[in-house]
């Protein structure tokens, strides 16, 4: 499977290293590649510059966000919440049409520092946004709740036994990102919570992440929905 990753930082590299790990081809993309390649500053919590990373992990292909697009038969956004619309615009109505689109992204705003808050709440979500400007796409909302280790490895949080939720309006395209999350990362608790306006409820969780993560002092937990 051909795996499109629009994203440099630390989630759009986690999930590259692990798809492109278990034998799928995948592409990062980003503004810039050769810019990319020639920073040497250090990321936020201490993220190596992307050339370091990329030494490590030379399976995976870069290029553009167009070009990134355009490769993955699934399209994944892993771009900052507050660019997403502007980057995914910039990869091509063209290239997202007819894809299943999963959305990552968090609209987080951090502008006034910690803690960040929503730029899209309430009555609308990032995703249903990215929905409504790219209706050819089958955007599914999905792991947008956890870290980025956790996405790939639930296992790294008690065993496994918790939950990731996922919403879009296009049922066989959630099903297969159900699918998807199992055989990739080795979810064991996909919990489908409808169509894409649920996707209020998963970007609306961020604000009680990052008081949690205060506590725990650690990116590595999650909720379990327990009937
Ligand atoms: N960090 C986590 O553990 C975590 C967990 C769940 C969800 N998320 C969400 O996942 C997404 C990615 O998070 P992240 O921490 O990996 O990285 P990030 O710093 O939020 O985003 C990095 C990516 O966004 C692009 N970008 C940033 N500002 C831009 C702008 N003004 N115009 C165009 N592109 C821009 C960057 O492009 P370049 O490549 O050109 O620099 C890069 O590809 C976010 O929406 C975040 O909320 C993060």
């Amino acid at each position: 499977l051909k795996v499109g990753v629009l994203g440099s930082g630390i989630v759009g590299r986690t999930l590259a290293a692990k798809i492109a790990l278990i034998g799928n081809e995948v592409t990062i993309g980003t503004r810039d590649v050769e810019q990319l390649l020639a920073r040497t500053e250090s990321g936020p919590m201490g993220t190596p510059p992307f050339s370091v990373w990329h030494d490590e992990n030379p399976a995976v292909h870069l290029g553009t966000f167009g070009e990134t697009a355009a490769y993955g038969e699934i399209v994944m956004n892993a771009t900052a919440g507050v660019a997403s619309l502007e980057v995914l615009t910039s990869a091509g109505t063209q290239n997202l049409s007819g894809k299943l689109l999963i959305d990552v992204s968090n609209p987080l705003d951090f502008s006034k520092g910690m803690p960040p808050s929503l730029t899209i709440s309430n009555t609308d979500s990032l995703a249903e946004r990215i929905q409504a400007t790219f209706p050819e796409a089958k955007v599914v909302k999905a792991l947008n709740t956890v870290s980025a280790p956790v996405m790939v490895d639930p296992g790294a949080v008690g065993g496994g036994d918790h939950t990731m939720f996922v919403a879009g309006n296009d049922e066989p395209s959630k099903a297969r990102t159900s699918d998807l999350l199992k055989e990739w990362f080795g979810w064991q608790d996909v919990m489908d919570l409808g169509d894409l306006s649920n996707a209020r409820g998963m970007e609306m969780y961020l604000p009680l992440w990052v008081r949690i993560f205060g506590v725990v002092q650690a990116p590595f937990f999650n909720i379990k929905v327990v009937r």
